[in-house]
Parts: structure tokens; C-alpha cells; sequence
């Protein structure tokens, strides 16, 4: 499988919950590499760039309106297929349907909570990579587990 480089962002409500640990416990327990972690607040006009294939559903204001509201934690997760094993370990967008075991299946009552967002192609990475982050905050390391995960 191809290595792949994705997007991923904790939302607003994640660090109040300290859930941050349980969530990246997670991805790196798969077997995917964390090269890139901050947290931050997420501007108005930057929310709407990144959600901008939205910006004419009904839900749009209300989406902003949540990812600014509080701090995040964005991040850039690699790995052989990362973008969609990411977005398999989310699970499925509506919390009613997202099954447990996944980490909106176990973590999101509402959809518009659904607490962690992961890029869902290599174009929609490449994007939102390059909003969120400068080239020398995305760090290569060598990773003794290559023969074991
Ligand atoms: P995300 O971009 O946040 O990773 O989520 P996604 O790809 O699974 O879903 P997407 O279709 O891109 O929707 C972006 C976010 O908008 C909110 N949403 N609300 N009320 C609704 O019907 C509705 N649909 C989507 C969700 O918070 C979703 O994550
Ligand atoms: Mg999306």
C-alpha cells in the first residue's frame, strides 16, 4: 500500500473532555506515525477555507461556529494508506451510524460533535496539510517498529 500522509484535527471539546490522550493513543496504536502535532485556535477565515467545499450546505455557519469556538489540536498522521485508515478508525460521519469500537462510534452522541475531523483523499491532505502547517513543522523519524506493526 502506499505510504500516505493525512490531515487530522482533535475538535473544539476534546481537550475540555481530556480525551486528547485516549484519541492519539489510538491512532498510534495502529501503527500510524504522528510527524506533526499542535494545538491551536482556528481563525474564522481559516475554518472557512478548510470546510469551504461546504460553504453552501445548510450546516456551514453552524460548523464554523463550533471548530472556532474553542482550541484544537491539528496534527499530520503517515502510514501505508493513512488517509483511509484514518478516516476507518474515525468511523462514519453521522454519530448515529459511526460504530463502536470507532472513535466517533465511541466518543459523539451528535453529529455536529463528532469530535475529530481526518482528511478523506490525498488531494483533500495535500490541501489541508498545507493550511494548517509550515514544511518545518512536519517532522521525519526513524521507526524501530517497521518489523513489528
Ligand atoms: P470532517 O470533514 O469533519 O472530517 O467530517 P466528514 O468528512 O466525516 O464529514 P463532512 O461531510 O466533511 O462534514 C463535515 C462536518 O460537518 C458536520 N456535519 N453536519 N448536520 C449535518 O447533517 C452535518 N453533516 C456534516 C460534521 O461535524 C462533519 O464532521
Ligand atoms: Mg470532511
Amino acid at each position: 500500500m502506499a505510504l500516505e500522509r493525512t490531515f487530522s484535527m482533535l475538535k473544539p471539546g476534546v481537550v475540555q473532555r481530556r480525551l486528547v490522550g485516549e484519541i492519539l493513543a489510538r491512532i498510534e496504536r495502529k501503527g500510524l506515525r504522528i510527524v506533526a502535532l499542535k494545538m491551536m485556535n482556528i481563525d474564522r477565515a481559516l475554518a472557512e477555507t478548510h470546510y469551504a467545499e461546504h460553504r453552501e450546505k445548510a450546516f456551514f455557519d453552524e460548523l464554523v461556529d463550533f471548530i472556532i469556538s474553542g482550541p484544537v489540536v491539528a496534527m499530520v498522521v503517515e502510514g501505508d494508506g493513512a488517509i483511509g485508515v484514518l478516516r476507518k478508525l474515525c468511523g462514519a460521519t453521522k454519530a448515529e451510524e459511526a460504530l463502536p469500537g470507532t472513535i466517533r462510534g465511541d466518543y459523539a452522541e451528535h453529529t455536529g460533535l463528532n469530535i475529530i475531523h481526518a482528511s478523506d483523499s490525498v488531494d483533500s491532505a495535500l490541501r489541508e496539510i498545507g493550511l494548517f502547517f509550515q514544511l518545518a513543522e512536519i517532522f521525519e523519524w526513524e521507526d524501530g517498529n517497521d518489523s513489528w506493526i
